[in-house]
């Protein structure tokens, strides 16, 4: 079967993943670097697996173009993975989607499954309906809605092992195209989820709003904990052994970035306000994420003793999670600029991002590089190379031995046994006395004033 996706961001994965599972797969790409560098079988994102996978396919049923009518004329599927960014008001910028609609329109052939993968609001596959109806007056084809789950550092395995496929259409739509794309991760047992354009779109955007409240959630709740003198990581372990809760996205940390929970949070609001519906819920979800993003910088000043003015941070990480290149909303690259601007000076590291436009910060090319002579160290993505830092090494490395920790990565005893003054989120703070001696913080406990 012939497949045609247009967009090859970091959604060319649902490409590759299509050519894997046997169909002829055609991506339509715009950005002649992007083609360039994909057609010679070099990523654009770091991406693991699916260099080995795009290289596999490359020379058979995996194809790049600038040009979409071959690939469109000779496909029963065309799907639209283009880019769905926010604009000013938070809402989603559908231009990229319909001017791709309009490139396709004269060639697609009548009973087309034209399928939107593009993270967009109710109401997009109606408009797309209409605008190929106007385009291509007579034509039968059949709009549907399909969104994206897939996770930027794991989205091979989530493509070909995901939770469920949603699939969006009108009751009187030919899905046959579809179903039997997807048939071969069907007969493996994955549900598939048939429903209305309008709840499939809906349905992506309410799942990482939901997403994204649990990490706010978590990650005020793990404030509360410093205050109060409880340990978050033993909080979230007993929370997630509850079925109803579960372990995922329960992790406090520096805020969510990345290029899907700012923006699908932000156009969720905006779909709410123009429908006059108060979705005070998701409000609060925005303010605490980028309340959590700000607080950061204050935090790195408090383990360096108040004054960041010449204090030489290394930060490591800059993705917006690990196994990823993507720095969109990233709340490392934040803390970066909230660092500089308070006078501090920056060593960045991170394994996968050759970053531009961080001011006079020093790039560095290995951890030992980024680490040395600092004041301070601060874990802002969870990458499995600081993890498995010996906290030994590094404090010997720096000139003052203190970690910053925004990922947890590392127990109260480890870093302790190190001699390093560990600041972590929602637990005690290690400090080390300008006698060398280690003492353990945690805020007041409550005081139980009615029980006293
Ligand atoms: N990134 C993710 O992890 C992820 C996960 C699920 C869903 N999504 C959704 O999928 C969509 C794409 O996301 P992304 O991160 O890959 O976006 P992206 O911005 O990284 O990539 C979009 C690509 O489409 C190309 N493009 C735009 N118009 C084109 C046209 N007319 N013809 C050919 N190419 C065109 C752009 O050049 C770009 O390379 C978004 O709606 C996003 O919300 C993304």
């Amino acid at each position: 079967m012939g497949i045609t996706v247009v967009g090859t961001g970091y959604v060319v994965v649902a490409g590759a993943c299509f050519a894997k599972l046997g169909q002829n797969v055609t991506c339509v790409e715009s950005d002649s670097a992007k083609l360039e560098a994909l057609r010679h079988g070099k990523l654009p994102i770091h991406e693991p697996h699916l260099k080995e996978l795009v290289a596999a396919h490359i020379h058979n049923n995996l194809h790049f173009t600038r040009h979409p009518k071959a690939g469109v004329m000779a496909s029963d599927i065309v799907i639209l993975a283009v880019g769905t960014p926010p604009k000013a008001d938070g809402s989603a910028d559908l231009s990229q989607l319909f001017n791709a609609a309009r490139q396709l329109a004269p060639y697609l052939n009548p009973h087309t499954n034209v399928v939107i993968k593009s993270t967009v609001p109710v109401g997009t596959a109606a408009a797309l309906r209409q605008l190929l109806a106007r385009l291509r007056p007579g034509l039968k084809l059949n709009i549907v809605s399909n969104p994206e789950f897939l996770r930027e550092g794991c989205a091979v395995q989530d493509f070909l092992k995901p939770d469920r496929i949603v699939i969006g259409s009108t009751a009187t739509a030919d899905l046959g195209p579809m179903l039997r794309a997807y048939a071969p991760l069907q007969k493996s047992g994955v549900p598939l989820a048939t429903m209305s354009n309008e709840a499939a779109e809906m349905c992506k955007y309410g799942s990482n709003t939901y997403l994204a409240m649990r990490v706010a959630f978590i990650n005020e709740l793990s404030n509360l904990c410093e205050a109060v003198g409880a340990d978050i990581e033993s909080v979230t372990q007993g929370m997630g052994l509850d079925r109803r809760i579960g372990q995922h996205y329960l992790k406090p940390g520096p805020g969510f970035g990345g290029s899907c929970f700012p923006k699908d949070t932000s156009a969720l609001l905006a779909m709410a306000d123009a429908a006059h519906v108060d979705f005070s819920i998701g409000r609060a979800v925005v303010l605490a994420n980028e309340r959590r993003k700000s607080d950061l910088v204050g935090r790195v000043a408090r383990a360096v003793g108040g004054v960041l003015t010449r204090k030489t941070i290394a930060v490591l990480g800059l993705a917006f999670k690990a196994n990823t290149d993507d720095t969109r909303d990233s709340a490392a690259i934040q803390l970066v600029q909230d660092l500089q601007a308070r006078g501090a000076i920056i060593k960045a590291y991170d394994p996968a991002v050759k970053p531009k436009g961080l001011g006079d910060a020093a790039l560095c090319n290995s951890l030992p590089e980024a680490l040395a002579g600092a004041d301070a160290v601060v874990i802002a993505t969870e990458w499995d190379e600081f993890r498995k830092m010996n906290l030994v090494d590094i404090a010997k490395q720096l000139k003052k031995p203190v970690l910053v920790d925004f990922r947890n990565l590392f127990n109260l005893r480890q870093a302790r046994a190190a001699g390093l003054s560990y600041h972590s989120l929602g637990r005690a703070t290690i400090r080390n006395a300008s006698n060398g001696k280690q003492r353990r913080t945690s805020k007041t406990k409550i005081k139980l004033a009615a029980i006293a």
